[in-house]
Order: structure tokens, then sequence, then C-alpha cells
């Protein structure tokens, strides 16, 4: 019996791919970029499983016309930019890649927090601009993390590791989750709060929930109506659960003080008015991307791969 085969759509860190190749033959896209629909189709041909990337749209369509694939290994925690549920129904397993970019994607929610609260970016750039004229008591003044109220949109694994770490900044928690998470499982001190006053009490309200039919436009005109006015959005779970024209709106009415993304609804484009605002930070999509983070789940999309190929459930399935 031949080796099965297995194609990935974009060059990943070795680690996973070295330990591929020893169950597998392996096959990289020769291109670093993102593949058309046609390419993957051509590409996976004779391949068993596949390892894709979220800006891989794998729709009914394409599910439809992978005919040999019977896993593909999502490198990434988020799976929206998959049919899971057709890919089932197709006999095609889904995997993903949780916990081991938990901390990495919280710290850069924290970033995002420091970062608008006590505009990072903007004294960077006034510096830059040669406009730093020296101290003064009222120049630059932001606001004190300290007994502000931080309020998380999902409270899973990353919305957690974002709780403690902003405890430790003097922050007080609340949160919104589908239903309150049981007293006693959680080890920081967090309140649960309807999503009425989720947006009604929160300083900054931070999205960590999974992209999915319920969670796609939670926040419109009529959230950010409902926000305080010295609140900072931050997001950097993904972009869609924000309707981005109706944040712009909210931005430049002064309805909310600022924002804090590393997510868009239509990535890699953004919105041209937010790129013109001072009050809002900019990030490309960075939360899972360190050194470390990257490796261990290239190791973790090589695991799911070795363990369905041997009969198992793979340990990440989530179909
Ligand atoms: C990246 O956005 C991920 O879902 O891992
Ligand atoms: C994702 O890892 C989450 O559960 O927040």
């Amino acid at each position: 019996m031949g080796r099965e085969k297995i194609f990935i759509t974009r060059r990943i860190p070795e680690a996973g791919v070295e330990k591929l190749r020893t169950h597998f033959d392996v096959e990289v896209s020769p291109f670093d970029r993102n593949l058309t629909r046609d390419e993957i189709l051509r590409m996976t041909a004779g391949a068993q499983g596949m390892v894709s990337m979220v800006t891989d749209a794998i729709d009914r369509d394409l599910l439809d016309g992978l005919v040999d694939i019977r896993i593909i290994a999502n490198y990434a925690v988020g799976f929206n930019n998959i049919e899971i549920d057709y890919a089932r129904e197709r006999g095609i397993v889904v995997t993903n890649t949780p916990g081991v970019l938990t901390e990495a994607t919280a710290d850069v929610a924290m970033a995002l927090i420091l970062c608008v609260a006590r505009r990072v970016v903007e004294g960077d750039k006034l510096v830059r601009r040669g406009e730093f004229k020296g101290f003064y008591p009222t120049f630059f003044l932001g606001a004190e993390l300290k007994n502000k109220v931080l309020g998380i949109y999902g409270l899973g694994r990353i919305g957690r590791a974002v709780a403690k770490k902003a405890v430790c900044f003097g922050l007080k928690i609340i949160y919104h989750d589908v239903e309150p998470i049981t007293e006693g499982s959680l080890d920081f001190p967090t309140q649960y709060a309807s999503f009425d006053d989720l947006l009604k009490k929160s300083d900054f309200l931070s999205i960590h929930a999974l992209l999915n039919e319920e969670t796609h436009h939670r926040f419109t005109l009529k959230e950010f109506g409902a926000m305080k006015k010295g609140a900072f959005l931050i997001n950097a779970a993904r972009g869609p659960i924000v309707k981005e024209d109706d944040l712009v709106y909210a931005l430049k009415n002064r309805w909310i003080a600022g924002a804090g993304l590393d997510v868009y609804e239509f990535e890699p484009k953004i919105h041209p008015e937010l790129i013109d605002m001072e009050n809002v930070v900019l990030l490309p999509h960075i939360g899972s991307a360190t050194i470390e983070v990257r490796e261990r789940m290239s190791v973790m999309v090589a695991d799911n791969l070795i363990a369905f190929f041997q009969g198992k459930t793979p340990p990440n399935t989530v179909n």
C-alpha cells in the first residue's frame, strides 16, 4: 500500500512538515500566496488529506470538488472558512488548532487595550513627525485601566486568558456568553452580564467569540448606540462579527471613543476611513503570529492527520 498524500495550501513552519513527512508524501504549495479555488482543486488531486489556511474559503462548491480528500486540518483555531457541516455530510473530517495560540492571541488583545487606552500608536506617530515639544501636564492624556470595566464577549479559552491578564492591570471583568459559566470553574473574579448590560457597562469591550450565524454582525449601529460614549471596542477574533460600516459611523460620530482591531470584515481590505482615524489601532491579523505558536500549530495539524490515518479520532476534530 502506498503512502497517503497530504497537500498543504501554504508554507507552514518546518516542524510539522517534517513530522508529516515521516508518515506521508507531503506536498506544499510552491506559491507564497493564497491559492485560487482552481489551484486548490488541481493541487489536491490525488491527496487524501490537506492542510488549509483561514484564508482558504472551503465552501460547498469546493468540497464537492475535493473528491479524494478525507480530512482537512485547518491551520487555525477558527474554522469559519470551512463549511464543516457539509464536510461532515461528505464524510470529510475537519480539525483545528486550539489551545496553543490562546495566550498569544490574548496578548494581542491586551496590547490593543493598552494601545487604545494610552494612545501608544498615536504617540509614536507624533514623535516621528517631530511634534514632541516636551512634557506638560495636560498633554496627550489617555484613560487609566485600573477600576475600568472590561466586558468580554465570548468567555472561551482566549476570553479567559484575556480576563486573567486584565485582572493584573486592575480591570474589573464582566462577560457575556451563550449562558453563564458555572461559578467556581473560573479562576478569576468576574460577573456574567446580559448582552445589553455588557454593552452598557463596558469601558473596553473585547470580542472573543467564534464567527457563526449567531455572531455574524452581532455589533451594528444598534449595539454601538447602546455602548458608553467613552468605550473602546477591541476585536482580535473575527472581522465579520462587527459590521465595519457601522463601526466607522459610530467612531466618526463619537458614539464610542475608539477601537483596536486585529481583524476586518473583508480582510485583507480595510474600510478606508478607519485608516485615517487617530483613535483606532489597526493590526494585520497577528493574534497567533509568534514563532513558538506557529510552530506548535504546525505540529498540531500533523498530529491530527497522523491520528486520522492511523484510524483514530483526531484530537482536534470540530465536525
Ligand atoms: C487565526 O485567526 C486562527 O483562527 O487561528
Ligand atoms: C478559542 O481558542 C477559544 O475558545 O476562545
